[in-house]
């Protein structure tokens, strides 16, 4: 009777624990003009209280800079010494000693990623993928190490095809030669898939079929869910439809209890005229909604409750990295540590950077069409019931006088009004919310946090009861009322298959 009791309780406590392990790390990336000396790197990563991290190699002084931090470190075999590895038993020998074993308990090593997306970058070296990690793996059996270093490598997503629906994923048939032995190394030894996950990446190929909100891990109107048609599972962002994709392509390969470690995933905060996604905006609404999303452990609808711990892509901005402007400009952190953006984590238990407030708000989408954003502004000063008082002639919030900025009022008054409701910030598509406080001048918004909130009346935060009628609001258009204020707003059916 006893017995039982413990090993319910047991199971009960570990489970909780094992949801408790969920972590969020960072990825550290070299490619700087100016890169921090290691010293530099670890004083920043401990005041902000970062305690994973992972090493695109296994840099002897920056090894020896997380010595006794508590920090625990993903180091990795680049792809340029991946082959020699995948060929030689004592070659791989020879990199775990000088690369691990030196280091460890005192540098907590706590995984080897080896290579780096191989089979999509490196296809020549895929055939010796799976000797290196064993190799490696021996190595550490031999140093009695290989149950608290785990040894895996890091995939791109782009190798799942037909990621959705989620259920009908598989990898790339190609590397089945590949895949399937790998997985089979990763259970038999306790590991997990590592997978990069770029839901920019997935937005920016779409051609519009991802909406920016799904990629962002914002509210969607329930009616406007993916849906997997096989499962009922109800998507409502895109990083859970990769994870549960990757899931689901493991276990049409029979492996279904091998868990997903993220290794990669962020936003850019700049970009070039290609690029317009890529704002400070959505960086910072990207990685704090994943961060709080990974620490919430809500898991994946597939895996309801089991957290899929992330590394963000990356710690500094890397400014001589080549290619598109996007590609220097994932990091949270610039060269002299200080932050981009400053994410908004309230609430998700972690400091990752100074977190002043969460206070979102409403405005009118950059480049929405005039004609459907005077429609719902004309919605939302009329059945939306938003006082639009203060857009009168004369009024705080009258200048400017353009239709964006007072459906931005509007919007922003809607959204508040609703409590910041999932789905209230939508007006067919042409409003975003943003985090930046769009007040100006004595203009104050609904929502605004700013030194000025005392002087904005009660009645301008809440609906008021007799502002329903559509004619008295066309005096808030800007140019004219030509537009009937009988047009729904918010309601259309989106039924396009993603990917
Ligand atoms: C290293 O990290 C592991 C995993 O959390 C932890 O159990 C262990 O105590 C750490 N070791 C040291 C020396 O800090
Ligand atoms: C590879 O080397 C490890 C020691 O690093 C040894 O235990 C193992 O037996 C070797 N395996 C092969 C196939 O030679
Ligand atoms: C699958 O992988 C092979 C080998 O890398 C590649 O040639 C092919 O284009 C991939 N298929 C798809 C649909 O991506
Ligand atoms: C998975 O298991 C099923 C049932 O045992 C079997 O028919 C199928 O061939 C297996 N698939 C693979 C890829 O091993
Ligand atoms: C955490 O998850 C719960 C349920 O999944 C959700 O209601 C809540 O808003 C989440 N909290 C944060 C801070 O995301
Ligand atoms: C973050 O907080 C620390 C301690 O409160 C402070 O010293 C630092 O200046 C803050 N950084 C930013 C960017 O606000
Ligand atoms: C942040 O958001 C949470 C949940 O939405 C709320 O409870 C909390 O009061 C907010 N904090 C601030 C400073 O606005
Ligand atoms: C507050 O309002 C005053 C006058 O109404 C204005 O001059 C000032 O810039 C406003 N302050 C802020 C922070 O918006
Ligand atoms: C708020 O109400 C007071 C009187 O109750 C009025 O004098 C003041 O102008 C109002 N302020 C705004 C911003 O409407
Ligand atoms: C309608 O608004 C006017 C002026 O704002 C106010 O005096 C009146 O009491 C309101 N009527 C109702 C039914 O709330």
């Amino acid at each position: 009777m006893m017995t039982l009791f413990f090993l319910l309780l047991f199971a009960v406590v570990s489970v909780v624990s094992a949801a408790d392990d969920a972590f969020i790390g960072v990825n550290i990336g070299t490619a700087l003009s100016a890169m921090p000396h290691p010293t530099q790197v670890v004083a920043l990563l401990k005041s902000q209280q970062i305690r994973h991290v992972r090493l695109y190699d296994a840099d002897q002084t920056m090894l020896l800079a997380l010595a006794n931090t508590g920090i625990q470190v993903v180091v990795s075999v680049p792809n340029d010494q991946l082959l020699g590895i995948g060929q030689s038993n004592a070659t791989a020998a020879n990199w775990v000693a000088r690369n691990v074993l030196a280091h460890v308990p005192t540098t907590n090593i706590t995984a080897i990623a080896v290579g780096s997306e191989v089979l999509s970058t490196l296809p020549n070296a895929a055939p010796v993928l799976v000797s290196a990690l064993k190799f490696i793996h021996s190595a550490l059996v031999a140093a009695n190490l290989d149950s608290q270093i785990k040894v895996s490598t890091p995939h791109s997503s782009s190798i799942i095809l037909d990621s959705f629906p989620p259920s009908q994923a598989f990898f790339n048939r190609s590397w089945d030669p590949v895949m399937v032995p790998l997985l089979k190394f990763l259970q038999s030894t306790d590991s997990y898939l590592m997978l990069n996950v770029y839901p920019y990446y997935d937005f920016m190929q779409s051609n519009g079929v991802i909406p920016l909100d799904y990629a962002l891990f914002r509210s969607l109107p329930p009616n406007k869910e993916a849906v997997d048609a096989n499962t009922l599972l109800h998507y409502t962002n895109v990083f859970d439809a990769v994870i549960d994709a990757a899931y689901f392509a493991m276990s049409y390969l029979n492996f279904t209890k091998v868990p997903i470690i993220v290794t990669e995933s962020g936003w850019p905060s700049k970009g070039d005229s290609t690029e317009p996604e890529a704002t400070l905006d959505n960086a910072n609404t990207y990685n704090s909604n994943l961060i709080r999303h990974v620490l919430n452990h809500t898991g994946t609808p597939k895996h309801p409750g089991v957290a899929v711990s992330t590394y963000i892509y990356e710690l500094y901005n890397e400014d001589v990295r080549p290619g598109p402007v996007s590609e220097k400009n994932w990091g949270l952190f610039d060269a002299n540590g200080v932050p981009i953006y400053i994410l908004h984590l309230t609430g998700s238990g972690m400091v990752l950077a100074n977190d002043t407030t969460n206070q979102t708000y409403c405005v009118a989408r950059e480049g929405a069409d005039l004609k459907l954003l005077q429609a719902a502004l004309d919605w939302a000063c009329g059945p939306g019931k938003v006082d639009c008082s203060p857009l009168l002639q004369g009024q705080l919030c009258y200048e400017p006088n353009n239709v964006v900025a007072h459906a931005t009022y509007a919007f922003d008054a809607y959204y508040h009004n609703m409590a910041q409701a999932q789905g209230t910030c939508y007006f067919n598509g042409v409003a975003a919310i943003t985090t930046t406080d769009p007040s100006h001048g004595s203009c104050i918004f609904p929502g605004s946090g700013g030194s000025n909130r005392t002087m904005v009346n009660g009645t301008s935060l809440a609906p008021s009861s007799n502002s329903t009628s559509s004619d008295c609001a066309s005096q808030y258009f800007y140019g004219g009322g030509a537009f009937v204020s009988s047009m729904i707003v918010g309601i259309s059916i989106w039924s396009v298959v993603f990917l």
